[in-house]
């Protein structure tokens, strides 16, 4: 049977392959016809991922998904009967791009709470992230335009940007996130935008330091160049304390902060439900200045109309009363022990010489092997022998590298899972060192 963790990101990079399921291309009418653009979309991991899909029993820690466990499958279901009940003729209707304005309301002072300060007209709501980025590229992007990204970065930013030709400028990251003494270098290369996850980073689930997201504000502001700030998983903590989002920062930067200001719209700012209620759902939302929002809207427009009136009501129903701040303390101690069970196994199973960051939050954690050991090459063995999964690090880097690296995801499986899972993959890291000095 397939694993859906798997099955979804190995169809992330079956897109930036542009290959059939089988790993051929299918000649047809249309073979000789794709865009150009489709050409540039290449990657290699792809076929591990796949045999991975189809192997039964595998623990996996290879995709982002939330534990279905904590779905509030009762609080939707009512939601879905009072909207039914009470509203069918709008939420089966067509309706506004920008999206349910009740919605956007909520989203607005849910916002306000932890700094973004904003209204109802600066917000959009889209099918998922994924395709705020994806209509960002759209809007922004010329081929050969250059985004700035950190260095290993979301793959789907980059499949959806790879398809509008952009080209990339890299800064690296370390436990402190994005290292900022690096960025002055590539802004001279003249980004059209900054890409920026500072919460938790998908893949290596690291948090930007308050002082570097001071400077990284302070030094796109001196050369002019707009930030994207992608944070899915920012409420998503189990230690330390919040740090202010890149729009907050730059907003004090302008000292616009206060609540009648208008913020000052360098810094476009995406987020989404997906982690914190239910990615079926497709509800996220993007906040831009108007005249930017405006743009926006038409691309969506030409994507899919609006997002589904249904499901925005629904997630409207289900958030009104305060039940997403409750759910989400739910969501931090379930996830918050399986981020503690990864940490422990991976004391006791690993073998010394690897090494990997130890997250305050979100869904994700980032092994770096010792030197001479291949990530791809240990996934195929961790399969064969122990069917145990994970993501090879490589795909995350827009420009290479980054072969000793891997994501674990400790969000989907359950803790015992998890130690047993890190025992296989420990024991097979063990024996290919054994054999690296033999
Ligand atoms: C950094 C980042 N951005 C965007 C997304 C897309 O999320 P959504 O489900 O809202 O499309 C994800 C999902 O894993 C993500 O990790």
């Amino acid at each position: 049977m397939p694993i859906p963790a798997l099955e979804i990101e190995a169809q992330k990079v079956l897109a930036l392959n542009g290959r059939g399921k089988n790993g051929s291309a299918v000649p047809t009418l249309w073979s000789d016809r794709f865009a150009q653009r489709t050409q540039r979309m290449t990657s290699s991991v792809i076929r591990e991922l796949l045999k991975l899909t189809e192997k039964p029993d595998v623990i996996s820690f290879a995709g982002g998904l939330p534990a279905p466990e904590v779905f509030p499958y009762t609080e939707i279901e009512a939601a879905t009967e009072r909207v039914l009940r009470e509203h069918a003729k709008t939420a089966l209707q067509y309706a506004a791009t920008e999206g349910y304005l009740p919605l956007r309301e909520l989203l607005v002072r849910h916002m306000s709470r932890y700094g973004i300060k904003v209204k109802p007209a600066n917000v959009m709501i889209t099918s998922g992230s994924q395709q705020g980025l994806d209509l960002i590229g759209k809007l922004f992007i010329n081929p050969g335009d250059r985004i700035l990204t950190e260095s290993p970065t979301y793959l789907g930013a980059l499949q959806a940007w790879s398809a509008y030709q952009a080209d990339y400028l890299t800064v690296p990251i370390d436990d402190g996130g994005l290292d900022v003494e690096r960025l002055e270098a590539q802004l001279r290369g003249g980004p059209k935008f900054l890409y920026i996850l500072p919460n938790f980073q998908n893949p290596t689930g690291v948090t930007l330091s308050l002082e570097r997201r001071r400077r990284l504000v302070e030094l796109a502001n001196h050369y002019g160049a707009p930030i994207v700030e992608d944070d899915p998983y920012g409420q998503l903590r189990y230690e330390g304390e919040h740090l202010p989002p890149i729009v907050q920062i730059d907003a004090e930067l302008h000292e616009c902060a206060r609540a009648e200001c208008e913020f000052t719209g360098d810094v476009l700012y995406l987020s989404t439900l997906s982690k914190t209620l239910a990615p079926g759902l497709r509800i996220a939302w993007v906040v831009a200045p108007e005249s930017v929002l405006s743009r926006l809207v038409q691309m969506k427009q030409g994507a899919d109309l609006h997002s589904s009136t249904f499901c925005q009501m629904v997630a409207y129903e289900v958030a009104k009363d305060g039940f997403l701040d409750r759910h989400v303390k739910r969501i931090r101690e379930v996830y918050g022990e399986r981020r503690n069970a990864m940490l422990a196994a991976l004391e006791t199973h690993f073998p010394e010489g690897v090494e990997w960051t130890k997250p305050a939050g979100g869904l994700f954690l980032w092994i770096t092997l010792p030197a001479g050991l291949d990530s791809t090459e240990l996934l195929r063995e961790a399969l064969d022998q122990e069917k145990v999964a994970f993501v090879p690090g490589a795909s995350f880097f827009p420009r290479g590298g980054g072969e000793r690296t891997c994501r674990l995801n400790f969000s989907y499986a359950r803790p015992e899972a998890i130690d047993e899972g890190i025992r296989r993959l420990g024991k097979v890291l063990k024996k290919k060192i054994v054999r690296g000095r033999g």
